[in-house]
């Protein structure tokens, strides 16, 4: 697919993995982007970075449904159709679910999972306005494979691996095609506050899934052979997955000790 006069919306493009898609997208020839995030002033020094790129800013929470609303309206109005939309944005609050506090627990579904279905179904009838329209989910390996202290989180992201399917079976007729990227640790601010292994650049993870949908490929899964070996063991024989899952149960309680980025 050629990028040049795509229309796209993504949430979440002011930072990490998404700051590194729309920097893709540029450099691909896409001009008109329409994002949405909290934070104003990044919104709007991108907008400064990009002088020549018409950048509808819509500042806002994605937990908010007026701002979804609002995104599509403002995208109807503007230009009528939307080519690609990519559900980016996402929040993570680990710790053994016992501990988690309500909020933070309502928090990443609404962000995670919620904003998602809702901003989909909003942008439905723009991507078939486009007769060629792209849906990239970002998804998480936590959403592949359900491992302890990711309860929430790993919940909302297979959630979205789910909804990918069943989407891109529902829109196949109206060419509406969907990807869904599940990526490993990925060095952004959402990992600040996990420690422990090596991770992949965002700007790898952005063009990897980037590609992916451009190739109109189902899903896209990082990690290597080990996260594939591993989500094949924990398909076919999850007590198995359970063993080696408990052999590190300690360590993984520690490494995720105060890993969250809301
Ligand atoms: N980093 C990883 O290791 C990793 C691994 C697997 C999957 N993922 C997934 O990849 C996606 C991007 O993660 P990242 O690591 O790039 O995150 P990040 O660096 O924390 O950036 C998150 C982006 O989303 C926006 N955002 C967050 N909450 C929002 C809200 N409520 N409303 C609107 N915008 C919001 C942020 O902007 P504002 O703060 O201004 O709103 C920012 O632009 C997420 O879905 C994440 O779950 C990440």
């Amino acid at each position: 697919m050629e990028l040049q006069g795509k229309k796209v919306l993504i949430t979440g493009g002011t930072r990490g993995i998404g700051r590194c898609i729309v920097e893709e997208l540029i450099g691909r020839g896409v001009s008109h982007l329409a994002i949405i995030a909290r934070d104003k002033s990044r919104l709007k020094g991108l907008q400064e970075e990009y002088p020549d790129v018409k950048i509808l800013k819509i500042a806002g929470d994605v937990a908010d449904i007026d701002v979804l609303r609002e995104a599509a309206a403002r995208i109807e109005d503007k230009w009528g159709q939307l080519d690609i939309l990519i559900n980016n944005a996402g929040i993570i609050s680990a710790g053994p679910l016992e501990e988690l506090p309500d909020e933070e627990l309502y928090d990443q579904v609404a962000v995670n999972f919620t904003a998602v279905l809702l901003l989909t179904k909003y942008c439905i009838p723009l991507l078939k306005s486009s007769g060629d329209g792209h849906i990239l989910n970002i998804s998480s390996g936590l959403g592949l494979l359900g491992m302890p202290f990711y309860a929430v989180y790993g919940s909302t992201k297979a959630a979205i691996g789910h909804f990918s399917d069943c989407m891109r079976r529902e829109l196949a007729p109206d060419n509406v095609h969907i990807t869904c990227s599940f990526p490993t640790a990925t060095d952004t601010d959402m990992m600040q506050k996990f420690e422990d292994r090596k991770m992949d650049a965002p700007a790898y993870v952005a063009k990897r899934s980037l590609d992916a949908l451009l190739n109109k490929e189902l899903q896209v899964v990082f990690g290597g052979q080990e996260r594939e070996d591993h989500v094949a063991l924990n398909f076919n024989d999850r007590k198995k997955f359970d063993v080696i899952v408990a052999e590190n149960y300690e360590a993984r309680r520690a490494s995720s000790a105060g890993h969250k980025a809301l």
